[in-house]
C-alpha cells in the first residue's frame, strides 16, 4: 500500500479517524471539540468538509495498523452499517469474503478497533447490531429538533453516561393513519409528514449538505461534539484509560 500520509502537516490537533464517514455528520462534531478529522466512506462523498478517502473502511484501517501509520492518529469514531440487504454493504463484504447477504460489520470493526490499540467509539441506533451502551445520546439533550437516539460504545475509554431528559412532545408525522405534531422532525424516510430539507438540516444542526440521505444517515454533530469534549477533557486531566 501507499502511504496514505506520506507529509506530516504542523499540526497540533489531535487526529481522528472517521470511518464509515457518509457526509461528515459525526466527523464534524469532532472538527468542534478539538480534532483534526479524516474520514473514509465506500461511496463517493463530496459533502464531506475533511480530507476524505474513498475505500472499504476495513480494508483501510487494516491497512493503517499493518503500515503503522495508524500511530498518526489518536482516536477512531465509527458508524458501521448494519443492515440485512443493504446494497453498499453486502457487495463488499461479499468482495472481502466477510459473509453473506446478511452483514454485521461491528465484530470485525470492533476485532480491528482492538487491534489499532487506540480508544474508539462504535456508533449504533437503537434495534440495530449488538454494541455495549456505554453512552445513549438523545437530541433534547442538545435542544434540537430531532430525538434521534443512539448508542456508543467506548473502547478505552470511558464517559459519564448522561442523564436522558423528558422529551418536550412527539416527533411530527403520521403513524397509523394519525397525523401528530411536536417539536421535533422525523430524520428518516421520505413519507408524509416528513420535514423539508430546509427543516432537516435546522433540526440536526447540520448545513454542508442537502442530500436527505446524507442527512438522515448523520448523527447530529453535537452528539460527537459532546464524546470529543468528554475524551479530550480527559487526555488533559490524564484520566483516560
Ligand atoms: C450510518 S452512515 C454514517 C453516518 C456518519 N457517521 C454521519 O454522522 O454522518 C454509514 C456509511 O457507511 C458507508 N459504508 C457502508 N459500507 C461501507 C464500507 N464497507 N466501508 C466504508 N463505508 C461504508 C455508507 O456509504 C454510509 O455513508
Amino acid at each position: 500500500m501507499t502511504h496514505l500520509f506520506p507529509i506530516r502537516r504542523r499540526d497540533d490537533r489531535p487526529w481522528l479517524l472517521d470511518l464509515f464517514c457518509c457526509a461528515g455528520g459525526a466527523g464534524t462534531g469532532y472538527n468542534w471539540a478539538g480534532f483534526t478529522v479524516v474520514g473514509v466512506d465506500i461511496a463517493p462523498r463530496p459533502n464531506y468538509p475533511f480530507t476524505f478517502h474513498q475505500a472499504d473502511a476495513l480494508t483501510f484501517l487494516a491497512d493503517l495498523i499493518s503500515t503503522g501509520e495508524i500511530e498518526r492518529f489518536s482516536f477512531i469514531h465509527t458508524s458501521p452499517p448494519c443492515q440485512a440487504g443493504c446494497a453498499l454493504t453486502v457487495g463488499t463484504n461479499q468482495a472481502m469474503g466477510w459473509g453473506g447477504t446478511h452483514v454485521d460489520l461491528v465484530p470485525t470493526t470492533r476485532t480491528l478497533l482492538e487491534a489499532s490499540g487506540l480508544p474508539y467509539v462504535i456508533e449504533q441506533p437503537n434495534g440495530k447490531a449488538e454494541i455495549r451502551k456505554d453512552v445513549t445520546l438523545c437530541g433534547e439533550m442538545f435542544s434540537l429538533g430531532v430525538l434521534r437516539h443512539r448508542n456508543f460504545e467506548l473502547g478505552r475509554w470511558s464517559a459519564t453516561r448522561p442523564a436522558h431528559p423528558k422529551h418536550r412532545g412527539r416527533v411530527r408525522g403520521w403513524r397509523h393513519g394519525e397525523f401528530f405534531d411536536g417539536p421535533y422532525v422525523a430524520a428518516y424516510g421520505n413519507g408524509g409528514g416528513k420535514p423539508s430539507i430546509p427543516e432537516l438540516q435546522a433540526a440536526m444542526g447540520i448545513d454542508w449538505t442537502d442530500v436527505r440521505e446524507e442527512l438522515t444517515e448523520a448523527i447530529p454533530p453535537a452528539f460527537s461534539q459532546w464524546l470529543g469534549n468528554a475524551f479530550l477533557t480527559q487526555t488533559r486531566t490524564g484520566a483516560a484509560a
